[in-house]
């Protein structure tokens, strides 16, 4: 049961890791350091930077570092290669609960991930209309928030987080360039979440978008994209939840 004296949660959250089978990067030290800083590891997408299974091999060895529980979901770079469901099936063989569409909840906080998609944002984001290609690129965007909405229905907990790798609103992608603001993200996702009350929204994919914002409901948006400015001064964010 959460009640007022329930502590509360350290979430480590980050995003963007692009891991690579020839830089040699290594998140072995920076995993092993989050184990001792935090509760649960979360990783909002693009954890590979061409979706290789190689790549997710890697990045395996490293969650295996990992001493606390680590959620996620995929991004777009994830799903270069047509090798996402490898991908996905890799790191999962490492311990990491990869959500897409689904929840899962830990001693007390409901954790909730999909990838998302682009579209735009506000009065401005794309509608339904015209050629196939739009209508099917639409339908994908709001696909996606239906497989949220479905996921925080099973939430029961007080306590929750929604993982995203889209950006749901744009306080967080500012500093982005203008004309790309419509393929990192989409209103359709904050509008989604404005029907549930939550802990807070984690998102990545805009490298160089701004660390904090928040719904139209009020409802608190972390990008943890890895190259984004944080409070901790590190490539991770700490969240109490
Ligand atoms: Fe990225
Ligand atoms: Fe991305």
């Amino acid at each position: 049961m959460t009640d007022e004296t329930t502590k509360p949660m350290r979430v480590a959250a980050m995003a963007d890791l692009h891991v690579r089978e020839d830089n040699g990067t290594s998140y072995r030290d920076l995993f092993a350091e989050i184990s001792k800083e935090a509760d649960v590891l979360v990783l909002a997408g693009d954890l590979t930077d061409l979706g290789k299974p190689k790549e997710a091999e890697l990045l395996a060895q490293d969650i295996k570092a990992c001493s606390i529980p680590i959620i996620g979901v995929l991004g777009n770079h994830d799903y270069e290669c047509g090798c996402a469901e490898e991908v996905m099936h890799i790191l999962r063989g490492a311990g990491m609960k990869v959500l897409d569409g689904q929840s899962v909840e830990i001693d007390g906080v409901g954790f909730v991930g999909v990838k998302g998609f682009a579209g735009g944002f506000g009065r401005r984001m794309l509608g339904s209309f015209g050629e196939p290609a739009m209508k099917q690129f639409v339908s994908e965007t709001m696909n996606e928030a239906l497989r949220l909405e479905n996921a925080m229905r099973q939430v029961r907990s007080k306590r929750s987080v929604v993982i995203l790798h889209y950006a749901p609103v744009v306080d967080t992608i500012e500093s982005e360039p203008l004309e790309i603001y419509p393929f990192l993200g989409s209103s359709r996702l904050a509008e989604t979440i404005d029907r549930f009350q939550v802990s807070a929204i984690v998102h990545g994919h805009a490298h160089r978008g701004r660390f904090e914002g928040r719904t139209p409901g009020g409802q608190p948006v972390y990008n943890v994209a890895h190259h984004i400015e944080k409070p901790t001064g590190k490539p991770y964010a700490i969240l109490e939840i």
